[in-house]
């Protein structure tokens, strides 16, 4: 249907259509066609209000599929996991009438506590970034749009309505911004979510500089912004700094407001034409109307959804250890199952992206259907999530005493971590940590597989167990996707997408994080997840990228090579050096201390999940192209590549290198600041041209040094002078007049025109 302008309203009807209907529509302008927009939750799974009139969304929503959340998207390292996701969460949409799912969400890991991690990607941007845009393509491509969220900085949720995220631009521009730029540049979200906190005091949603010069001006967005529900606080104030449709609805607050700044003259009617534009744009494409279904899951084939939700799922957990090869089991193998969360998955997190699934696996099942004699699996509870049981854990251990190999299903219930507020520890459950170790000192091979949405730490029961399976949570077919995993009838190629540190306090923002007093201070800068332990040397109980697999892999040939003065091509070759087929990813990481600001030990800059039968051998190319070596130079207000040398190197994980090259790179031209007499000595000696006959006429004015000592004593005394302004420097030098004016004019006649 063709856009309607902006023209065919009246100020009332566009000043209505600013702010939302409902909980989950736009307002329709009925006498103009205009048809209402259908905006709901995501993103790993849709959650339709069960009835139009439940518009706050208070009952649970309609049958939908829940797909691995974001947590496990991120550890399967693979595009084409979050491309599946995408592509058939819009399906479901479409059975519903849905014109936009509510993510994805592509904020930082910034702290293992935040209580949304479930629903992020990455610590790293890159990688955040590269499944956010898959996931945004094959959702759009399926004709419905994408709301990339919550632009910027909301890395907890603590206050999150509230606390101004205080943080330098060059880390804005390097950690939290890239992964918003490139799906925006690359996948051309219908829309952006603006997030609830204040970036450096001004609240996200009345941000021009964010909304409008950066994500416009800069990244060349062309689609709608619209609020996280509730963030707007000043509608006239949000408008102009280019926040198009405020959600959801606010009882005509907003709409008077944009009507009275109008009649008062404070608000230019084409900023409302701006957004209302937008709006008409985006309701030209909405299908609600036009929906598949009458509301019922008949439309979409919620078997089928259900086996891709396993295979998927079985790509993102992640072997963190699997010693003497415990794992996988045969399927004759006596098992005893432990824990609570095998007969009651736990797989998705809590909040707006809670979904009502339309079936649930539990591993327990799943595992017994595997195995070639069901009987031989035995299950005991272990564990209350509330305390400690002795009488069940009694009864785990004597499960594990009599089986072959004992496997504990540990985890987080789902009040531990939810969106609206952070978690305090990321220690497992006492009751868990205790059962974990009883078993284990008893049993004849341990496992344990774990559900949670933000990191647990691995500490005081780590060295007792076999083996480790981090599921992560895992979507509502995790349950059979675990048992897959853990007979090999899927072979694990998750890699972790976030580091698990050995202690929560050497995590880089802990000393910062929530905040204070209604702000956060970033204070660790681009030092960020593995970009702070790696830069330190600090270890970690498993690094970034770690992952292991039933079968071994070899990278090695690698080369590299300057394809301009700031691009590479890298190609290495990968070999399946096991028995058995699987899936490695291999990690591109840059390792540079070139420039003026402290460079990250290493950062990902390319990587690929690549398939391999036993034996077979494939090659693979990078492209690194010029932000793969840059900084963000806040002088310069613009990327910048220094000179130097670079390594590429192809690492296992964050830590483990196996392979490097160096290249160096011209960098860019320097850029001549002209000097003035407050210029210091340094940037004199430093200058082209001045900086020659500064140090002759220097060495003319003064004697010669006498030996050795007295030259390097002088050398001494010039760097001391080296940040001295030269008007100061003038008054101590042993410099004629002559000399002074000469040197002077020499500094003007050199400035850069
Ligand atoms: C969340 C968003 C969500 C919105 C609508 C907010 O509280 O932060 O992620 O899309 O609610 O439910």
């Amino acid at each position: 249907m063709p856009t309607i302008d902006p023209a065919a309203l009246s100020l009332e009807q566009k000043a209505r259509i600013l702010t939302g209907r409902d909980h989950t529509t736009s307002h329709p302008v009925r006498e103009a066609d205009v048809p209402s927009i259908v905006l709901v939750d995501g993103p790993h799974g849709v959650r339709p209000p069960q009835t139009a009139a439940d518009h706050l969304g208070i009952n649970e929503s309609l049958p939908a599929t829940c797909f691995p959340p974001a947590v496990a998207v991120g550890s399967s390292w693979d595009p084409e996991v979050a491309a599946q996701v995408g592509e058939a969460v819009a399906r479901e949409a479409r059975t519903y009438g849905i014109d936009v799912v509510l993510g994805p969400g592509v904020n930082i890991k910034r702290s293992p506590l935040c209580g949304r991690n479930f629903e992020y990607y990455s610590e790293d941007p890159l990688l955040s970034g590269v499944l956010a845009g898959a996931h945004v393509r094959a959702m759009q491509s399926a004709g419905v749009g994408a709301s990339l969220k919550h632009f910027a900085a909301n890395n907890q949720e603590n206050d999150r309505v509230h606390v101004s995220a205080d943080v330098d631009e060059r880390t804005l521009r390097e950690i939290y911004f890239p992964a918003f730029e490139r799906v925006v540049t690359d996948a051309k979200p219908a829309t952006v979510m603006c997030s609830y906190n204040r970036i450096n005091g001004v609240f996200a949603a009345e941000n021009r500089w964010l909304l409008t010069e950066v994500l416009r001006d800069e990244w060349g967005f062309d689609g709608l912004v619209i609020s996280d529900w509730g963030a707007v606080h000043d509608r006239v104030a949000a408008l102009t700094a280019g926040m198009d449709l405020a959600m959801p609805m606010d009882w005509g607050v907003g709409e008077a407001a944009v009507l009275a700044a109008v009649g008062a003259g404070e608000l230019d009617e084409s900023v409302v034409d701006r957004s209302v534009r937008r709006i008409l744009a985006l309701a030209a494409k909405a299908t609600g109307a036009e929906a598949t279904s009458s509301g019922t899951t008949e439309d979409f084939d919620v078997d089928a959804h259900h086996a891709l939700a396993r295979q998927l799922a079985a790509e993102c957990a992640v072997l963190l250890k699997n010693d003497g090869g415990t794992l996988p089991l045969a399927a004759d193998a006596r098992i005893a199952v432990i824990g609570a969360f095998a007969t009651a998955p736990r797989y998705q997190g809590g909040g707006s992206s809670h979904i009502n699934a339309t079936r649930t696996d539990a591993a327990l099942d799943a595992i017994r259907g595997l195995a070639s004699s069901p009987d031989a699996v035995r299950f005991a509870q272990g564990f209350t999530l509330k305390c400690t049981d002795e009488a069940l854990r009694e009864e785990a251990v004597a499960a594990a005493r009599e089986a072959d190999v004992a496997v504990v299903f540990a985890g987080l219930a789902e009040a531990d971590e939810s969106e609206g507020y952070d978690r305090e520890t990321i220690d497992l459950p006492a009751a868990q940590v205790e059962v974990i170790r009883a078993v284990a000192a008893e049993a004849r091979r341990t496992v344990v597989v774990l559900s949670n949405g933000g990191v647990v730490s691995l500490e005081g029961w780590h060295d007792d167990v076999d083996a480790i399976l981090e599921g992560w949570l895992l979507g509502q077919a995790g349950g059979g996707a675990l048992a897959d995993l853990l007979f090999g009838a899927a072979n694990p190629s998750g890699r972790l997408a976030e580091s698990i540190p050995f202690r929560l306090a050497d995590n880089p923002s802990y000393l910062n994080f929530p905040g204070e007093l209604g702000h956060v201070r970033y204070g660790e800068g681009v030092m960020v997840g593995y970009r702070h332990y790696t830069s330190i040397a600090l270890p970690v109980r498993y690094p970034f990228g770690h992952g292991l697999s039933y079968t071994t892999f070899a990278t090695d040939q690698l080369e590299a090579t300057l394809t301009g003065d700031d691009t590479a091509e890298v190609a290495v070759t990968v070999t399946n050096t096991g028995t058995r087929a699987g899936k490695h990813v291999v990690q591109v990481y840059v390792a540079t201390s070139a420039g003026p600001v402290r460079r990250p030990a290493r950062e990902l800059r390319a990587f690929t999940k690549v398939a391999l039968e036993p034996g077979e051998s494939r090659r693979v190319a990078f492209t690194l192209d010029r932000r793969a070596f840059a900084y963000y130079n806040v002088e310069q207000s613009g990327w910048a590549v220094a000179g130097g040398e670079y390594t590429i190197q192809i690492a296992d994980n964050a830590v483990d290198v196996t392979a490097e090259a160096v290249l160096t790179l011209p960098g860019d031209a320097p850029e001549t600041q002209p000097l003035t007499i407050e210029s210091s000595l340094g940037e004199w000696l430093a200058h082209p041209v001045v900086g020659p006959e500064l140090t002759a006429r220097l060495s003319t004015a003064a004697p010669a040094p006498k030996d050795e000592e007295e030259a390097e004593e002088n050398a001494r005394l010039l760097r001391m002078a080296a940040p001295m302004p030269m008007s100061q420097f003038f008054l101590y030098a042993p410099l004629s007049d002559d000399d002074r004016n000469h040197l002077l004019t020499l500094a003007d006649a050199s400035a850069p025109s």
